[in-house]
C-alpha cells in the first residue's frame, strides 16, 4: 500500500511540474519565438542581420526580394524612402493594398514584436544592405515613431 502511493504521488507530481513548465505564457502575443525578443535588446547593427534571418526573411526572403505578389521586396524597395512609414509598418503592421516598386501587393504584415533597439538594429540592417543606401536607424528614431501611436 506504501509502495502504491509513494508511486502515485510521483506520478502526481510529475504530471503537475510537467504541465506548469508547460502552461508558462512564454510567448503570449509573439507570433515568433522567444529567442527573437531576447538576447538581442542591445542597438548593435550586427543584430540585425540576425533578427532579419529570424524574423524578416521568412515573407521577405534571406536577400530583401520578396515573392512576386505576395511579399514585397526590401532590396531596392521605393518604400523606405519614407523613414516614418518604415519604421511604423515593421511597429504596427499593415493589412490592404500597397505598391512597392510600382507593383500592387494586397496582403497582410503583422505587428512586430520588437523593442526600439531590435527595430533600429534589423531596419539598419535593410537600409545599409540589399542594394539599398539609406541611413541607419536610430533606436531613437524608433522610439519617437512609437511615441506618435
Ligand atoms: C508574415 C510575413 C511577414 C513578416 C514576418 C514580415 N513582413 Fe514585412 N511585409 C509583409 C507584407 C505582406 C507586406 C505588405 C503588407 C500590405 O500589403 O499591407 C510587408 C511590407 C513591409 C514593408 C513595406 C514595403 C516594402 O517592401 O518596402 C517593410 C519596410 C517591411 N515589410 C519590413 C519588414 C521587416 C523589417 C520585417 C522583420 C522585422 C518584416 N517586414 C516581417 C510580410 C511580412
Amino acid at each position: 500500500m506504501k509502495k502504491a502511493a509513494l508511486f502515485l504521488f510521483i506520478a502526481v507530481a510529475t504530471t503537475t511540474l510537467y504541465s506548469c513548465g508547460n502552461s508558462e505564457p512564454k510567448n503570449e502575443g509573439n507570433p515568433f519565438t522567444t529567442e527573437d525578443v531576447k538576447g538581442t535588446t542591445t542597438a548593435a547593427a550586427a543584430n540585425g542581420e540576425a533578427i532579419y534571418k529570424r524574423v524578416c526573411a521568412s515573407c521577405h526572403m534571406a536577400g530583401g526580394d520578396g515573392i512576386a505578389n505576395v511579399y514585397p521586396p526590401l532590396a531596392k524597395s521605393d518604400y523606405l524612402a519614407n523613414r516614418e512609414n518604415t519604421i511604423k509598418q515593421v511597429i504596427k503592421g499593415s493589412s490592404g493594398e500597397m505598391v512597392v516598386n510600382g507593383k500592387t501587393y494586397n496582403n497582410a504584415m503583422p505587428p512586430q514584436q520588437l523593442n526600439d533597439d531590435e527595430v533600429a538594429a534589423v531596419l539598419t540592417y535593410v537600409y545599409t544592405s540589399m542594394g539599398n543606401s539609406g541611413a541607419p536607424v536610430t533606436a531613437a528614431e524608433v522610439a519617437a515613431v512609437r511615441a506618435k501611436g
